[in-house]
């Protein structure tokens, strides 16, 4: 069985001595684990030095939220992926909801920042996901081929195998309304089907699937339990170690069962 991913989002929260803690205390406990569960932490840009640091005695990786499409220059505010490598950063979320939804990033730009990226070996995990009306409508799968067919289906085969996905589906965001085991394994495999008809089947098996969406300790075990859910992209279950911790036991828990 391949490793399980467990990679927390923090968004907008905590500050720095919050933050300190949390990270720290994620670490210290991440010591003696099996090499199996791989934690990913991003925390925003403004921690991600302490982060390094601590990181660097540890087995944890370090990712940005968010990465600028353009390359260094007069971008007032953007934080670019050469200064993101630069500080050690191994991931970068890339194509979030909430980032579509509130900063208007388009396919077009994703795809850019994508390839900002990958050009700096930095790996994304990349966010797909339907409305909680193109759900109802039943147009979840073409919304999905949709948003792969405009992105990460852009990239080069060698490119794409750098890319980790994220199924979030906007409906289970911050909700405490999870996808159902099955929900997130039907869209899975769908996704894992559609990766293997673009780029063959040994890059669809190897490509990690993440899913996100009100991921907490309680369903964690069986969301990561399905065949084709390869971790869980986590947000508010990351905020608290204890909770976060629980998580990466049950991802320890599944990979010892098989
Ligand atoms: P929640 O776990 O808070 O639902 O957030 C999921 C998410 O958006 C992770 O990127």
């Amino acid at each position: 069985m391949k490793n399980i991913i467990v990679a927390g989002n923090w968004k907008s929260n905590v500050n720095f001595s919050d933050a300190e803690d949390l990270i720290v205390e994620i670490a210290e406990n991440s010591e003696d684990r099996s090499n199996k569960v791989e934690v990913i932490i991003c925390p925003p840009f403004v921690y991600l030095e302490m982060a390094t640091d601590i990181q660097q005695e540890s087995n944890l990786f370090i990712g940005a939220q968010n990465i600028s499409s353009h390359e260094n220059g007069a971008y007032t505010g953007e934080i670019s992926g050469e200064m993101l490598k630069s500080m050690d950063v191994n991931f970068a979320i890339i194509g979030h909801s909430e980032r579509r939804k509130y900063f208007n990033e388009t396919d077009d730009i994703l795809l850019d920042k994508l390839n900002m990226a990958l050009k700096n070996h930095i790996n994304p995990i990349f966010c797909i996901g339907e409305l909680l009306e193109e759900r109802q409508a039943d147009k979840h799968f073409e919304v999905i081929k949709q948003q792969l067919e405009n992105t990460v289906f852009k990239l080069s085969k060698e490119d794409f195998e750098h890319v980790t996905l994220a199924y979030e589906p906007v409906w289970a965001i911050g909700t405490g309304v999870t996808a159902s085991k099955e929900q997130a394994q039907e869209m899975h495999a769908f996704i894992r089907n559609l990766i293997s008809e673009k780029f063959g089947e040994v890059i669809a098996d190897e490509c990690f699937i993440l899913y996100g969406g009100s991921c907490n300790a309680s369903n964690a075990y069986e969301l990561f339990s399905q065949p084709d859910v390869d971790g869980g992209l986590i947000g508010g279950a990351s905020l608290k170690a204890d909770e976060f911790l629980k998580i990466i036991d049950a991802a320890e828990a599944v990979t010892a069962k098989s």
